[in-house]
Parts: structure tokens; C-alpha cells; sequence
């Protein structure tokens, strides 16, 4: 495909910018992203279009003319993100926040038999750890084996930047590059945390557009991620 001069940057990151073209989104990524992975992207997006969660439709993969790489074209929903409305509305955050989790709980109740299966994800993850022996490698392996068999849809990076509060009123989800079914407990903070209830007090938490979601002290929890101590092909691979 040939971007056209009207496009207008969105986000910029390290292998990827992202640009509105109007009626259309395009995530344009460079050489250094596999075309498989942005094959999957797509992929996962279809499925989800399919299984009924409101989410933009995919529409085109395809390579870019005057420069190496792969672009994903979707549809366009207009609107405002939530990342964004916490952050001009710093008032409202608490009501934003419970749409927030109230999306997370409607998305957890669709299925989509044909998504990668977060179980397969996390064994690969596991695998590929070679900083960890290969005891403890294997343990973990057991329990993942151990735990209790779902097939929830899973968003994977679900933070209010892939929200999009559309100006229709309802609440749309973007970017299912990291989408898997399996279980919900994996997406979750854990219930109880070691720490004591000083050490874990925190600001409220803010977002913007290009953040990802504030870290919890923990270091255990999904929201602790950007902090964790485990290697970044645990907490970052697709
Ligand atoms: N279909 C869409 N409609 C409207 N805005 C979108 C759409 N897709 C992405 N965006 C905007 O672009 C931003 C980046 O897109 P995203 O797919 O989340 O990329 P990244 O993988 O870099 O996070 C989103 O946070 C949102 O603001
Ligand atoms: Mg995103």
C-alpha cells in the first residue's frame, strides 16, 4: 500500500507508528517486525470481530510500497480513548475506572474456539527462559499443566489506551496483537499481596495514551509487569 500524504501520526513506538487516515487506522511497522506477527494481529482481530466483542473491523495486510515493512489497516472508530478521558477528566477517573473493569468481566464472558491458546503461549514463554535451570523451567511447566482448563477470551495488553469510547457511546477495544483464550486469573492482580498495606500505597494512577498501566509495587501481578523482575520475553512476548 502507498500512505497517503494526508495520514496524521498517532502514536510513534520503537518498530511501529500508527496513523489516522480518516476512516481508517493503519499500524505501519518496520523490517524488524516479523510479517507473521502482524499476520496474527490480524488474525486475532478477525476472530475477535467475529466472536461479537465491539472492536474495529480488520480490513487489509499489506506490504508498503517505497519502504520495507507490513502495515494492518482497520476500520476507524471515532472517538476518544480512555486513557485520554482519565486524564483530562482526572474527576471522574473512579467512574472510569469501573467501566473500565466492567469492559475487562464482558470480555471474559465471549469465546473464540479458534484463538491461540494462552496455555501453548505460556509454555513457549517458559521454554524459551534459558536465564532459568531447567528444574525450575520444568516446574513451571507442571504448573501451568496444574491449572484449571478456561477458554475465555483474553485481551493480552489491556490497558484504557486500547479503549476507545466511541462517539456512539459504547465502548470499543483495539489493539488484540497479544490476544489468547484461556484463563482470566493470568490478567488479574492477584487477590492478596505479601507486601504490607504501607508498602503498596501508591498515587492515584494516571494514564496517557502512549502508557502502559501503572505498575503495582508487588512485583507480581500483571499491573506490576513494567517493573517485573522476570526477563522481558515473559512479560513481553506475543
Ligand atoms: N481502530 C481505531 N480507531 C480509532 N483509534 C485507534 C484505532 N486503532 C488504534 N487507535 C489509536 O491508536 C493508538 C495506538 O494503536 P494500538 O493498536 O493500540 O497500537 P499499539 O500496539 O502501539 O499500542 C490507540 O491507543 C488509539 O488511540
Ligand atoms: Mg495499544
Amino acid at each position: 500500500m502507498l500512505l497517503p500524504d494526508s495520514k496524521t501520526e498517532l502514536v510513534r513506538r520503537g518498530n511501529k507508528v500508527v496513523y489516522d487516515l480518516g476512516d481508517k487506522i493503519v499500524k505501519v511497522f518496520n523490517e524488524t517486525k516479523p510479517v507473521s506477527d502482524v499476520f496474527n494481529e490480524a488474525l486475532n482481530l478477525a476472530r475477535i470481530n467475529e466472536c461479537g466483542i465491539r472492536s474495529p473491523k480488520a480490513l487489509e495486510v499489506s506490504q508498503l510500497e517505497n519502504a520495507n515493512g507490513w502495515a494492518l489497516v482497520t476500520e476507524k472508530v471515532p472517538g476518544t480513548t480512555l486513557a485520554e478521558k482519565m486524564t483530562a477528566e482526572p474527576q471522574r477517573f473512579g467512574e472510569y475506572l469501573e467501566m473500565f473493569v466492567d469492559l475487562q468481566i464482558e470480555i471474559h464472558g465471549y469465546t473464540s474456539p479458534l484463538l491461540n491458546r494462552q496455555r501453548d503461549k505460556f509454555a513457549r514463554m517458559i521454554d524459551s527462559l534459558d536465564q532459568l535451570n531447567a528444574t525450575t523451567r520444568y516446574n513451571l511447566q507442571e504448573r501451568l499443566d496444574g491449572m484449571t482448563k478456561e477458554f475465555k477470551v483474553c485481551h493480552g495488553d489491556f490497558n484504557p489506551s486500547n479503549v476507545i469510547v466511541g462517539d456512539d457511546g459504547q465502548l470499543y477495544v483495539c489493539d488484540w496483537a497479544h490476544a489468547t483464550q484461556g484463563s482470566l486469573l493470568p490478567t488479574l492482580p492477584p487477590p492478596t499481596c505479601s507486601l504490607p498495606s504501607t508498602a503498596r500505597t501508591r498515587p492515584r494512577p494516571t494514564w496517557s495514551s502512549t502508557a502502559t498501566a501503572p505498575t503495582c509495587p508487588c512485583r507480581l501481578c500483571v499491573s506490576g509487569r513494567a517493573s517485573s523482575p522476570l526477563p522481558s520475553s515473559l512479560v513481553s512476548a506475543t
